[in-house]
């Protein structure tokens, strides 16, 4: 198929950037359509490490790299990991980067905003990585917000600007903070529009024109399906929707054939609160944390980990329309006796096959698990299926059964070329 969608069917941090890096060597753009510098995608080619937000991972093999308008976008943090990027070698030019001119800009003091939204949570706090996004998703849901095509125009800039201050100036006055001053604004958004001006572009027509041409397009997408914001676990979720239909609304590509890739851990983790049948928070849970390096690649937080549950994986595979499933990481369980898999829910008496949608039930979940022998041998590095050790194909192929989802990919190391793959989505 020309069209691949990536999408994270956990609560992120599934290993998406390692395996659109190496999906990407056949792809002609890679494409971001929603989320953004909350995001933290690590890749790794032999012994360097580029750890990308706000670039589409295909930008290290200097592939058409697109920012959709779905993004929210902080152009101070894009020209830093532009400067750090460029460090390791890797050019970065508005012939090779394109972002949509109607893409919302996350503003210096939507991270304020963040912070404070955080703090009145109290023990209901979210745990947002505080990077803007969510306040830059509610302005742009308002329609109050500034976009990247605004920053052409000098005069009206500053009349959105003003407006933008007028409305959160009270609520800054409320809790005692430092008022905004639309000056400042203003003034620092005319100085950043000229790095970012540059790659500013109508992405929908070269999406759009790329697809007429045939020409093969891997988006990428950001976070995971459970942090989605209608279908994830409301309220502890992300302020998109990173599900795979958001392709066309975060890009403008019509309607389109596509083969839609989940990128899913062996084991479960997340980072910031909120439910989690299959947590572990004994030794087991800490030895998956050490032994899968889980910690957050922006806010190097510690991750919360756990068994494989593939109810929640089943329900994404369903939500996304999933073709197939990429398992990561299952080298980090190589050294487990045991190793459970969570198969169904029970409620009070009730046995369910699916996670509801409300706080209480949700609070009542105990998993059903099944449990599998480790195999415990390295399975480091491997890249065919016949050298996996028995045990661990009998965990695959459990997943695939109570996923309902076969797999085509499997990720054994960190390394682009630590990989499976038995069915190609290009
Ligand atoms: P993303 O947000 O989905 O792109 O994932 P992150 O990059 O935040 O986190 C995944 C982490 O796991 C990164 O440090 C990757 O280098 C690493 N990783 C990816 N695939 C594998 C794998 O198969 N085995 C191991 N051990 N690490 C992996
Ligand atoms: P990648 O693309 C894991 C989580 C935060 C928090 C919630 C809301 O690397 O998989 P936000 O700052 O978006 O308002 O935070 O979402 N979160 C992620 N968790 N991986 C991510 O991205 C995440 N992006 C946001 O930890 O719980
Ligand atoms: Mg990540």
């Amino acid at each position: 198929m020309s069209n691949v969608t990536i999408v994270g069917t956990q609560w992120g941090d599934e290993g998406k950037g390692k395996i659109v890096d190496w999906l990407s060597e056949k792809a002609d753009l890679v494409v971001r359509f929603q989320g953004g510098n909350n995001a933290g995608h690590t890749i790794q080619i032999k012994d360097k490490i580029y750890k990308l937000s706000l670039l589409p991972s295909g930008i290290v093999r200097k592939k058409i790299s697109v920012i959709g308008n779905g993004v929210v976008l902080d152009p101070w943090a894009l020209k830093e990991e532009i400067a750090s990027v460029k460090k390791k070698g890797i050019k970065v030019d508005p012939k090779i980067l394109y972002i949509a001119e109607n893409t919302t800009l996350v503003l210096p003091f939507y991270k304020d905003i963040d912070s404070l939204n955080e703090s009145l949570r109290g023990k209901n706090i979210i745990g947002t990585t505080k990077r803007g996004i969510g306040p830059a998703y509610e302005d742009k849901v308002g329609r109050r917000c500034i976009r990247l095509c605004d920053l052409k125009n000098k005069k009206k800039l500053r009349i959105k600007v003003q407006s933008l201050v007028e409305y959160h100036n009270p609520r800054f006055k409320y809790h005692n903070k430092k008022l905004l001053s639309t000056k400042d604004i203003y003034n620092s958004l005319v100085k950043i529009s000229n790095f970012i001006n540059q790659y500013s572009y109508p992405v929908w027509k070269l999406i759009n024109e790329s697809m007429k041409k045939n020409k093969k397009i891997l988006f990428e997408g950001a976070q995971g399906s459970l942090l989605d914001i209608d279908f994830g676990t409301h309220p502890f979720v992300t302020s998109s929707n990173t599900l795979s239909g958001q392709i066309y609304s975060g890009t403008g590509l019509g309607n389109s054939s596509n083969y839609v890739l989940g990128i899913t851990k062996a084991y479960t983790t997340r980072v910031g609160s909120g439910p989690f049948p299959t947590e572990l928070k004994n030794s087991i849970g800490e030895f998956l944390g050490k032994q899968g390096n889980e910690f957050g690649t922006v806010t190097n937080r510690k991750r919360r980990c756990g068994w494989f549950d593939a109810v929640l994986v089943n329900q994404t595979k369903i939500l996304n329309g999933l073709n197939s499933l990429a398992i990561t990481k299952l080298d980090v369980l190589d050294k487990l006796e045991n190793i459970k898999i969570c198969s169904g829910y029970r409620i009070n008496k009730k046995i369910i096959n699916y996670f509801p949608a409300d706080e209480h039930s949700q609070s009542l979940i105990k998993p059903i698990y099944i449990s599998l022998p480790g195999w415990k041998s390295s399975t480091v590095g491997i890249k065919r299926w016949d050298k996996l050790p028995a045990k661990a194909k009998k965990y695959l192929k459990t997943i695939e059964k109570l996923t309902n989802c076969k797999i085509t990919v499997i990720s054994t190391s960190p390394e682009r070329n630590g990989t499976i793959l038995l069915e190609s989505p290009f």
